[in-house]
């Protein structure tokens, strides 16, 4: 265990009210005392019972770390020989301490097959070369095996090799008693299967060409997998939540999706339309509780439970019921400062489908400000300034930051000049505190830095504030960030949407895709446009 953070301190001393100022008075705990039994009695006698509330706090909360995200974060970095297969240079678990990242090749440029939700097994085959080095993930670990000294046992030499072996193995001591069995396809010539069909599995060995058994649901008829074949009843406790709620931890704090993106958006991600949509982290909270806690639309809260805290951006909304919140999980450490949400969900999980805990971990929100907030626009990634909050948006013009900051214009300064100054002038203008910095190369703009108090411009910058005077202007910007986009298809934001039916000009979906087109392309809008409706019509 190692010793705790001023954050961590913090995030326990909410539990017994206990000021900034206390904490940091405080030593951290010995790394070894991991246990009430470990401390010296001399030390606990002489605590009050703030500090062993603190201590029983402490234990606990390395106790879950060490069940969560952050443990396995900090096993792989354990491992003696930690080898990623990845077709990104840099995410979570390369930056975990990968000591040998591989270049793998990406869908579209596999050659396997691949299986769906209904267990059907198809074909799926290259339609694009790898670049570079790239190779596919099975001949990455295939040679890594057989460095290793595992030639034997690893002498794949196509992906139809693994397929049969795969095959082979899910019928090996199967006699009927597991539901996957492809024992059909063990010995599948090359030639077959390149032109390998759809197949729904179980197919098992002696199921000929044309099988149709395996086109049944499972279980239609019984015959379970069990000695029997008979189902087995199990009696689960009454479902009940592991973690209850507290004084410190008052709220429920729903974890998902949204609309836009998919998993840690390393492919969602790179899209600026979709970007448009819901570009930064963010914790929707209902309005009443938005109003018990201090918070504000736009603003910035601290999101914590007894297992970690991330700062996100507040979207007050109807939608959120009191008593919860919610918080996506796309972000991760290569796109936000604070917002992997993977470390604040309790590792608890149901013993019989091992799905965690992950909807409902009882949590704190306290509101947190900064003095300074604005963005940065570049065409590379920027590693910024310590405490920064940011948020990485894709843009059609490159690399968006989103920024928030308590740190003054003149490190802002430092920075420009440090990040964007390099073979380009810079043209800067520092007005009070707002700070507003561009780059250009061969007289081209190539990015910038705006940082202002909350919804101030920063200043325009002209001529005169270039280093060399060469002729050039950029308008003064707001910070108010722009509106969120609600149909990405056509660009079109939720104040447009709500206007138009403040306004009464348009009363039903067909008539929002008539006036603004939205809704009426893809339709994943459509629930978003609803509910915009049904609230209007309420208000009215
Ligand atoms: S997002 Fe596709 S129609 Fe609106």
């Amino acid at each position: 265990m190692s010793a705790l953070s001023r954050d961590d301190w913090y995030d326990i001393g909410r539990d017994v009210d206990w000021t900034l100022s206390y904490v940091d008075e405080k030593e951290a705990f010995p790394p070894e005392w991991t246990g009430i039994g470990d401390v010296p009695k001399e030390a606990w006698d002489a605590w009050d019972e703030p500090y062993r509330v603190t201590f029983r706090d402490y234990v606990r909360v390395q106790r879950e770390k060490e069940a969560g995200a952050h443990a396995v974060r900090e096993a792989l970095k354990q491992l003696d020989l930690f080898v990623v297969s990845e077709n990104v240079l840099s995410n979570d678990t390369v930056n975990a301490g990968a000591h040998v990242l591989l270049p793998a090749a990406a869908w579209g440029e596999k050659d396997g097959t691949a299986t769906n939700s209904e267990r059907r097994i198809s074909r799926q085959r290259a339609f694009l070369p790898p670049p570079g080095e790239a190779r596919p993930d099975w001949r990455i670990v295939s040679d890594v095996a057989q460095r290793l000294g595992f030639a034997e046992a690893f002498a794949y030499a196509s992906p139809a090799d693994v397929f049969r072996e795969h095959a082979a193995l899910s019928a090996f001591e199967n006699g009927g008693m597991r539901d996957f069995d492809i024992g059909a396809l063990a010995a599948i010539p090359d030639e077959d299967y390149d032109a390998l069909a759809p197949v729904q599995w179980p197919l098992r060995k002696g199921d000929g060409p044309g099988h149709k058994a395996a086109e049944r649901r499972f279980f239609a008829e019984g015959g379970f997998f069990t000695p029997d074949r008979k189902a087995r009843f199990i009696a689960p406790e009454p479902p009940a939540l592991k973690e209850a709620t507290s004084v410190a931890y008052p709220l429920r704090l729903n974890t998902g999706r949204i609309r836009d993106q998919w998993h840690t958006m390393t492919r969602s991600g790179l899209s600026p339309r979709l970007a448009a949509h819901l570009p930064e982290p963010f914790v929707e909270v209902s309005p009443d509780d938005a109003a018990a806690f201090g918070l504000s639309d736009g603003g910035f809260a601290r999101v914590a439970t007894a297992h970690g805290s991330c700062i996100l951006k507040v979207m007050v909304s109807e939608n959120q019921r009191p008593g919860s919140l919610f918080v996506p999980i796309h972000w991760s450490d290569q796109t936000a400062s604070c917002a992997r949400v993977g470390e604040l969900v309790s590792a608890q999980t149901d013993p019989y489908s091992g799905q965690p805990e992950a909807k409902a971990t009882p949590a704190a929100i306290a509101p947190v400000s900064f003095s300074l907030r604005g963005f940065a626009q570049t065409q590379a990634p920027l590693t910024l300034p310590e405490e920064t909050w940011w948020a990485r948006v894709t843009s059609a013009a490159g690399i968006e930051y989103r920024l928030a900051t308590n740190r003054g214009p003149m490190l802002w300064h430092d920075f420009a000049h440090q990040s964007l100054g390099h073979d380009a002038r810079l043209a800067e203008r520092l007005d009070g505190q707002s700070y507003h910095a561009a780059s250009f190369v061969e007289g081209e703009f190539s990015g910038r830095i705006c940082l202002a108090p909350a919804n101030a411009a920063v200043p325009a910058l002209t001529a005169t504030d270039a280093e060399d005077g060469i002729p050039f202007t950029i308008a003064a910007q707001a910070l108010v960030e722009s509106e969120p986009i609600v149909c990405a298809c056509f660009g079109v934001g939720i104040e447009a949407v709500r206007s138009a039916v403040q306004s009464g000009a348009v009363r039903t979906i067909d008539d929002i895709g008539k006036t603004l087109q939205a809704g009426s392309n893809c339709g994943s809008c459509l629930p978003e446009l609803k509910r915009m409706l049904i609230h209007a019509r309420a208000q009215q």
